[in-house]
């Protein structure tokens, strides 16, 4: 196991210029929180080699496209910003200056011996669990080396090598803040490459979660979401050194003073066990909102996406969360358009959509992914097929979502203050249904802290509400 003592030197990397300005590092994200994290992560890798963030490519040394490869669009747009970083390196050239372009993330994983054909100028290709390998490559990059990937999986060995959480320059971004709890896939969902991408399911062990959520706590933080590709299948050695369970984790994690909310994302119907849904009713830290998602309403769609449960196992287990917690607000995914998908089969998704009642969700067209099963069918669905679909679902959810953030008018609900508003005497917060809550003539020194807002108004994304009183609910 590799570690780094990030005070010390670090074998392997750059070296550190004694007195030269700092270097500057642009990371771009694309996809799923979980690149986010892994993003300020690269920043901190970096940062012991004497990187520093910036906001803007023009200024970088090194710009890095940390991708996503879940649908087509997602990866299409990462060539066509390569293009342009080409133009950028060549325009840096031409002063002297050298940009070292890397890509990393799920593409990078994909894609990698075919990118460095595609784009030759990309100087390293790093996958989601080897990105704590780039202080090398930026060094062999440096020297002139050839174009480098690194595609592995040993995801122990990247955690074990990021720098601890207190070291990191990346810590404090606000009141609110991911962890990764959780890596990869075991599931193979038939249109999924996430299994192919992030590697199989790997959970961290409570006590280094535990030691980066006092962290996190320590430098601000309110409200932690935990993350994973699977989050709820996590099994990470807990205290007694046994494996553990989401809902264990999320009650020690809720022991920490000053950690007000805890959320997670994203989990699979299959591993919503006993000891998570009983916390949603008793753990008053986790928020009454769940994104779980199902996909399809079909029993024919669900089986030919290998998702291992029927629409009325999922109906069911809606049901248990809610004797659990009555006012759970649910959000969920779904694909239109799975090969073989039929009118009948898209009702019964339509009407899913409103036995449960979802206040949220994401939609999108069924994107053919090489290498998973569910590309080869050849009973695909037509793209004019996929948009009508898609503008039906959409429109009933927006229906949905309205009526229920309409329905909050009138309450009274704690607000996370995480973001400025649109003019400078607005603030944005998260109800505990994660509604975006906006509200005007804010007290700057809210900025971080949960207030109770009496909602006055529900719009298609968001509450409008007004302080109760001055007096902070919490510090
Ligand atoms: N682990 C999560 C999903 C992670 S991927 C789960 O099991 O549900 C995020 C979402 O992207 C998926 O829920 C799915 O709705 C969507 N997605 C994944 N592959 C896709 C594809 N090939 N085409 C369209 N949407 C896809
Ligand atoms: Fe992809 Fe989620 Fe299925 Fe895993 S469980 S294969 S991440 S959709
Ligand atoms: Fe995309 Fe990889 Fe996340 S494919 S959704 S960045 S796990």
């Amino acid at each position: 196991m590799r570690t780094q003592d990030l005070d010390g030197p670090v074998e392997g990397g750059p070296a550190k210029p004694a007195e030269a300005a700092p270097k500057k590092i642009f990371v771009k994200t694309y996809g799923c929180q979980m690149n986010v994290y892994d993003s300020d992560r690269m920043v901190d890798v970096m940062a012991p080699h004497g990187y520093v963030e910036t906001k803007s490519q023009d200024d970088a040394d090194i710009v890095l496209l940390n991708t996503c490869h879940i649908r087509e669009r997602a990866a299409d747009k990462v060539y066509s910003e390569l293009g342009r970083l080409r133009d950028l390196k060549e325009a840096q050239a031409a002063k002297g200056k050298k940009l070292v372009i890397g890509v990393a993330g799920c593409v990078a994983q994909a894609e990698g011996v075919e990118m460095q054909r595609r784009a030759p100028y990309v100087d390293m290709i790093v996958g989601p669990q080897t990105y704590h390998r780039l202080p090398e490559l930026v060094t062999r990059a440096d020297n002139g080396g050839p174009a480098q990937i690194e595609t592995e999986f040993p995801v122990v060995d990247k955690f074990a090598s990021l720098p601890a959480a207190e070291k990191r320059k990346t810590l404090a971004r606000g009141p609110t803040a991911f962890l990764t709890i959780q890596e990869g896939c075991d599931k193979f969902c038939t249109f999924c490459v996430v299994p192919y991408t992030r590697g199989s399911e790997y959970s961290r062990p409570f006590a280094r979660i535990l030691e980066e959520a006092r962290s996190l706590v320590d430098a601000g933080v309110r409200e932690i979401t935990l993350l994973g590709q699977n989050v709820n299948a996590f099994h990470g050695e807990d205290e007694a050194g046994s494996a553990g369970t989401l809902g264990g984790l999320i009650r020690a994690l809720a022991r920490i003073d000053g950690l007000e909310r805890l959320r997670y994302t994203t989990s699979h119907p299959r591993d919503m066990d006993e000891a998570l849904i009983a916390a949603h009713g008793d753990e008053q830290k986790l928020m009454p909102y769940l994104h779980l998602p199902v996909q399809s309403g079909s029993d024919r769609i669900l089986d030919l996406m290998n998702r291992q449960h029927t629409a009325d196992h999922y109906i069911r287990l809606i049901e248990r969360i809610r004797v659990a917690r009555p006012d759970i607000a649910l959000s969920s995914d779904f694909i239109v358009g799975f090969p073989g998908e039929t009118d009948a089969d898209f009702e019964a998704t339509l009407g899913l959509v409103r036995e449960v009642g979802f206040v949220q969700a994401y939609t999108f067209k069924y994107s053919p992914r090489p290498g998973t099963p569910a590309a080869g069918h050849d009973n695909q669905i037509a793209e004019e097929v996929k948009v009508e679909r898609l503008a039906r679902l959409q429109g009933l959810i927006a229906e949905q979502q309205l009526a229920f953030n309409k329905s909050c008018a009138g309450r009274r609900l704690p607000v996370l203050f995480d973001r400025r508003g649109r003019t400078p005497t607005q603030l944005v917060g998260r109800s505990p249904f994660l509604q975006s809550v906006v509200l005007d003539n804010a007290p700057a020194h809210l900025f971080g802290q949960i207030a109770e807002v009496d909602i006055e108004e529900g719009f298609a994304m968001s509450l409008h509400g007004r302080l109760v009183k001055e007096e902070v609910f919490s510090a």
